[in-house]
């Protein structure tokens, strides 16, 4: 039988495999997962054909067409290799993640659309409200990277050179993704359910932006907003419910209301924490009486910034480390060479240099040089390890700020959630071991996305539940208050 190359890009591999292999037989082994076992349901294993052929049968093309993948995509899980090609494996890129959990609801009528606004990524869901089922998924980076890849570049521009760019094209991007998804759908949209940080909110909105980008950093609207699909000209469909749902302060926004929300916390007599490792690493601790919450300034360490050799996670980056001794085995997204340490590696790294007593308390590097290597290509210096203490001891600090203000003990905390995507991918032995977060390993889950459930959750919901969870909801400015440098200070130490 003849024998055909296959290249995936940007991995570099080049293989060799029989006419009529099915693709994820040789996938698998370069790290590609098949979410949905290969039903060709999640869309997770898709690959663009950039050179060479694969074959497709109508089934394939209608689960091609049902996730809005355009004709460059195919599904590996449905493909088999017919021709020499090149390939680009979209689990390559950044990792979008979506949501399946189940939760309970109240049947509605119509079709429903949940979307995380994130500031890098963009998740949509389509939902039927009488099943609850997921009819379609749009994932997309948002649009507005290319004008900074972070809230401060952003809102900087548009100072300069005003915000309706800025809300225009997240606007004209998720339209397209409405569209996509409402394509073939026979039932009217019922709704559309929008979460997101306060920065996004104010762009998608079209808010006066000025007062979030001077100190005091003070949101100049936080409410609930409602437009219409006429109004954000989303013409191809005509619904009178689009709703951003409300900021809970200045940096706290419905992303994390969603969060509070598919976390059930606010219902719970025990307490209960959330925390999303996201670029401002937010913490909300309470119960059914009361929430406290609060930004830290963590997430640019986490993100990849600050850090010599600091990356998303993304293809080339160390994203786990395990040591064997002297022996450490770093796991490196798609399998190729490393560029690089994202957020899940660095934690690994600093909890890898304690164990092997190489780094001493106070993140000190043993042997006074100023860099160790990670591997032959990924080092960390003494200036890295710095910045990873400043977000540990911001994230460790904030919460025991919170929790002295509620007047309990990390003990009578039930349950810890950890989300957002960074969120699930870190090891949470070596999250206490590096003193983030300082509790039984046993009580922490990883939730994954909660924006997004939260999202979904709320299109089953009446539109003022939210107020019910934002009545008992208090942000705290940690930076305001009296013991919060000594706190930090004190967490600073391994
Ligand atoms: S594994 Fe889910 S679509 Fe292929």
């Amino acid at each position: 039988m003849k024998t055909v190359s296959v290249k995936l890009v940007p991995l570099g591999k080049e293989l060799q495999a029989r006419e009529g292999t099915p693709l994820i037989d040789i996938l698998h082994e370069y790290g590609v997962e098949f979410p949905c076992g290969g039903k060709g349901t999640c869309g997770k294993c898709r690959v663009k054909v950039l050179e060479g052929e694969i074959d497709t049968d109508p089934n394939h093309l209608d689960r091609l067409s049902e996730l809005g993948l355009d004709s460059d995509w195919r599904l590996a899980c449905l493909s088999s290799c017919s021709s020499d090609l090149v390939l680009e494996v979209g689990q390559y890129e950044t990792i979008i993640q979506a949501d399946e959990t189940a939760f309970e609801f109240t049947p509605g009528t119509g079709l429903g659309i949940a979307f995380d606004l994130g500031t890098t990524t963009l998740v949509g869901q389509l939902l039927d409200l009488s099943t609850g089922k997921i009819l379609a998924v749009e994932t997309a980076m948002n649009p507005q990277k290319v004008y900074g890849s972070d809230l401060i570049t952003r809102l900087e521009t548009a100072l300069h050179d005003g915000p309706e760019e800025m809300t225009g094209i997240i606007r004209v991007k998720i339209g397209e993704m409405i569209e996509r998804m409402m394509k073939n759908q026979d039932s009217p949209l019922d709704r559309v359910v929008i979460v997101g940080n306060t920065v996004m909110h104010h762009f998608f909105c079209g808010h006066d932006i000025k007062s979030l980008s001077f100190y005091p950093f003070e949101s100049a609207n936080t409410e609930m907003a409602r437009f219409s699909t006429r109004a954000l000209e989303w013409n191809y469909v005509d619904c009178s419910q689009v709703w951003f749902y409300p900021s809970i302060g200045s940096f706290v926004g419905s992303d994390i209301l969603a969060g509070i929300l598919a976390t059930g916390m606010y219902k719970k007599e025990g307490y209960s924490v959330l925390i999303d490792l996201g670029t401002n690493g937010e913490i909300v601790i309470g119960n059914n009486k009361r929430l406290l919450c609060a930004s830290t300034a963590a997430g640019p360490a986490f993100e990849g910034a600050r850090i010599s050799q600091g990356m998303q996670a993304t293809t080339g980056a160390i994203s786990s480390i395990l040591s064997k001794g002297e022996d450490w085995q770093c796991t490196v997204i798609g399998r190729g060479e490393a560029k690089g340490i994202c957020g899940s590696g660095l934690i690994d790294a600093v909890a890898v240099l304690l164990d092997n007593q190489l780094m001493g308390d106070f993140g000190e590097i043993q042997s006074g040089e100023p860099e160790i290597n990670l591997n032959s290509r990924v080092k960390l210096t003494q200036k890295d390890i710095q910045e990873f203490q400043l977000a540990k001891a911001a994230i460790a600090a904030g919460i025991e700020i919170l929790i002295r203000k509620l007047g309990i003990s990390s003990l009578d905390v039930k349950d810890v959630f950890i989300a957002g995507g960074f969120g699930n991918y870190i090891n949470l032995s070596n999250v206490v071991r590096v003193g983030m977060l300082e509790f039984p390993e046993e009580r922490m889950h990883k939730l994954g996305n909660s924006a997004l459930m939260g999202g979904k959750m709320f299109l089953f919901e009446d539109t003022s539940h939210p107020s019910a969870i934002l009545e008992i909801t208090e942000h705290v400015s940690l930076e305001s208050e009296p013991d919060f440098q000594d706190i930090f200070v004190e967490k600073l130490a391994f």
